[in-house]
């Protein structure tokens, strides 16, 4: 049975009304992927005010990797509903906070004693592992990537690359920034080929340490394993070891930023098992809270201890209703099943988007980890001009058949999925064939003949 079921044209009259009143009560700036309001959520299914279904390949944007109301996260966040809501971390403390901060010290990688703190979201953990790094090296610059994305605050958005919708108009940025290429292979900064390039753009950082900031002014270096508002640009095995490789030389803190890649997605807990890296710093949100509000920030003991009492924290960090998710999540995974989903979801996705790739010029690129995949669509092959608007027409003809899906790039040209790991292989691939039509409706032609589901 299809899980894909509409009752009205995409967007129904309750949608619809619903637009005006938030057209007239809320700024235009918080944009919508989709003008579908939801009325309920189950596993990978979001059914909207109107009563139409649709398949979720964009789980609230990477939160619900455990899916939408896992039972056993509402079992835990009920049973912490009927003790306390809120006394604040740093009036009265509790005992879930301590255990989420235990688990995660274990969970994540590196061979070390690991402290952890606990925030309300991605941006709050980038800004605390900013100020950590700079507390404990006394240095003042970071260095970040062309095409990041690490959020909307104001040290978060001077990081992020791309300058459109996020950066213009909201200057002046923080200052000792400096960006640098990130491995996008695909769009070589140096309009090299990998594997000759030997990996250039992280060799070459050597180089900016020279002509544009000393290594030892460098407090940090933040990087996503793999960039996610940045297009799901996936770097080559050597890229994130070089990394490491160049910050241990100069006494320089890594910082990976996994709120996007964390918590199951690319096949493991973390992205940096799969790239065998050791970040000094690691920060996760999204899908630890499984849709509440949480993020974190480990990193070595002697780092976190760094900023003295009081220095960290704030009124609703680690909230007990979002531990108790966290810590149910952190279970949720601990058998590893959902992991091995995400390669499965991930292999699935990857066979159907090379015969799309195949059969139509408009796929440029297929990339991606475990769920974490995208394609990357081009004019032409040749140029790989941006196709921006058939991007649009695509995650439009989508919600408009029953599906959600999001774009992303700094080139608004990538579709990406995030498709929640519990996701039953029917649904995933009635998704997929949304995303077929799509691409025949905008590539002009039929559905393609002889495709068969993976
Ligand atoms: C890699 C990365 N870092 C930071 C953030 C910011 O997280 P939040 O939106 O929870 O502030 C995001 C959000 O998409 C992200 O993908």
């Amino acid at each position: 049975m299809p899980s894909i079921e509409l009752r009205t044209v995409i967007p129904g009259p309750k949608s619809d009304a619903l637009m005006h009143r938030r057209v007239a009560a809320v700024p235009r700036g918080p944009a919508h992927a989709t003008p579908v309001f939801a009325a309920k959520a189950e596993g990978a299914v979001v059914e909207d005010v109107d009563g139409n279904k649709f398949i979720d390949f964009a789980g609230g944007i990477g939160c619900v990797n455990v899916g939408h109301r896992s039972p056993r996260i509402l079992s835990a966040v009920q049973t912490q509903l009927e003790k306390f809501i809120h006394t604040c971390f740093s009036v009265a403390p509790y005992e879930s906070y301590v255990e989420l901060a235990e688990k995660l010290n274990a969970l994540v990688p590196g061979h070390f004693p690991k402290k952890t703190l606990l925030v309300n979201t991605g941006a709050e953990a980038v800004e605390n592992a900013i100020k950590i790094a700079r507390n404990y090296t006394k240095r003042p610059a970071i260095v970040c990537f062309e095409d990041a994305f690490h959020g909307r605050t104001m040290l978060g958005m001077s990081l992020t690359s791309k300058t459109n919708p996020y950066k213009a108009g909201f200057a002046p940025f923080a200052s000792d920034i400096y960006r640098v290429p990130f491995a996008y292979c695909y769009r070589c900064s140096y309009s090299l080929e990998y594997p000759s390039c030997k990996v250039f753009c992280a060799a070459h950082i050597e180089d900016t340490f020279k002509r544009v900031v000393a290594a030892d002014s460098i407090a940090a270096i933040i990087v996503e394993p793999i960039l996610g508002e940045g297009g799901f640009v996936t770097p080559p095995p050597e890229f994130l070891p070089m990394l490491q490789a160049i910050c241990r030389r100069h006494g320089i803190l890594l910082i990976a930023d996994e709120v996007q890649t964390g918590i199951g997605r690319t096949g493991a807990m973390f992205a940096c098992e799969k790239f065998g890296i050791e970040p000094d710093i690691l920060i996760t949100a999204k899908s630890l809270g499984a849709g509440l509000p949480i993020g974190s920030v480990t990193g070595r003991a002697e780092i976190m201890d760094a900023p003295g009492r009081g220095a960290l924290g704030g009124t609703f960090t680690g909230n007990p209703l979002a531990c108790a998710a966290g810590l149910a999540v952190i279970e949720e995974l601990r058998n590893g099943r959902l992991m091995e989903r995400a390669v499965e979801l991930g292999d699935r996705f990857e066979r159907r988007s090379r015969q799309w790739q195949k059969r139509w010029a408009i796929v440029g690129d297929s990339r991606g980890m475990g769920a974490m995949r995208a394609i990357e669509l081009v004019r032409s092959r040749e140029t790989r001009e941006p196709a921006k608007e058939e991007t649009e027409k695509v995650v439009q003809y989508c919600y408009e058949h029953g599906l959600l899906t999001i774009s992303a790039g700094s080139y608004g040209n990538v579709l990406r999925i995030l498709v929640p790991l519990v996701i039953t292989g029917d649904q995933f691939d009635e998704g997929l064939g949304v995303i077929e039509a799509a691409l025949a409706s905008v590539c002009g032609s039929r559905e393609p003949a002889g495709m068969h589901t993976a």
